[in-house]
């Protein structure tokens, strides 16, 4: 299964903050954006990654994550010219997916949960075995601002909504999607929506019409956060903290994952550590380093 995540856009709903760094580049607490849905795409043992952002954010990039192989991973980019919409992203990845299966992510997106790498790993081999495409929803007060999905009493999907003034549930669809390698077909297929873009709920309708869409839902167990405001920024910053301060444990810590999963050594764990020593995110690393295994 491929990685991709999609950080680019203008962000002009974040101006100045946004003006001349890229939002999923600021820091959500105490890490860039960008390290919560790589994180992610770690914890289900994705290790090739495309990330797709702006021309000017490339090197950016680069001088962040390289090419993952101080990881262990594989990370590889693409520039999205203009934003057209989340479908784009598929399009941009068609020569990196191959002929895999592939699980998208936004890069706005954060998740949190306890069993959360259990459901990811299922969720991954539910589709390598059955196909199709699976998407998550979650319970939220506001959901005329995202995907809707509406439900029977039998939670049989009955259909999918773009942002609707009239929204038929709660239940919204997070930006994580796991589709088989139709995604890009269907993708090309696709009309741009009345705002001009090519939407990713056009893509998961397509899905759904020829009944091979699968939606799980995320129980309240779960915190889901799509990071497109201001204040979202501070909110999600806060839970953050305060459940790190609390365990002692870092969230979307990507090093950590790497360590945990094998992917790299303990030297190498160190030498990431070293330049990051004096804040409390090097001495996390180091203290794991020195965990008997
Ligand atoms: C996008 C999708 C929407 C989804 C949301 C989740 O909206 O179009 O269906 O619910 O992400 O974050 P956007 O945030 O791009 O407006």
């Amino acid at each position: 299964m491929k990685g991709i995540i999609l950080a680019g856009g203008s962000g002009t709903r974040l101006h100045p903050a946004t003006q001349v760094v890229n939002k999923h580049l600021l820091p959500i607490y105490n890490k860039p954006m960008i390290y919560y849905p790589l994180s992610t795409l770690m914890l289900m043992d994705v290790i090739d990654v495309l990330i797709i952002c702006n021309k000017e954010d490339l090197e950016v990039y680069r001088k962040l994550f390289w090419d993952g192989s101080k990881m262990g991973i594989n990370i590889s980019y693409r520039i999205q010219e203009k934003p057209r919409g989340l479908a784009e992203g598929l399009l941009l990845a068609e020569d990196f997916v191959e002929d895999d299966d592939m699980c998208m992510i936004l890069g706005d997106n954060i998740f949190f949960g306890h069993g959360l790498p259990d459901l990811l790993l299922e969720t991954r081999r539910d589709l390598e075995k059955n196909g199709g495409a699976i998407i998550f929803a979650y319970w939220v007060h506001d959901p005329e601002k995202y995907g809707v999905v509406e439900f029977d009493e039998e939670e049989n999907v009955l259909s999918l909504e773009e942002k609707p003034k009239h929204p038929k549930s709660n239940w919204v669809v997070t930006g994580l999607y796991f589709y088989n390698n139709k995604a890009v077909e269907i993708a090309k297929k696709i009309k741009p929506s009345h705002r001009g873009e090519l939407e990713i709920t056009s893509v998961n309708e397509e899905y759904l019409k020829r009944g091979e869409l699968k939606v799980k839902l995320l129980g309240r167990g779960f915190a889901w956060f799509d990071a497109g405001t201001h204040d979202s920024f501070l909110e999600v910053s806060d839970f953050i903290a305060t459940i790190e301060k609390k365990t002692g444990l870092l969230i979307g810590c990507i090093e950590e994952i790497a360590y945990r999963k094998g992917w790299m050594d303990k030297g190498q764990l160190v030498k990431l550590a070293q330049p990051l020593k004096k804040t409390g995110y090097g001495g996390y690393l180091l203290k794991i380093a020195e965990e008997k295994k």
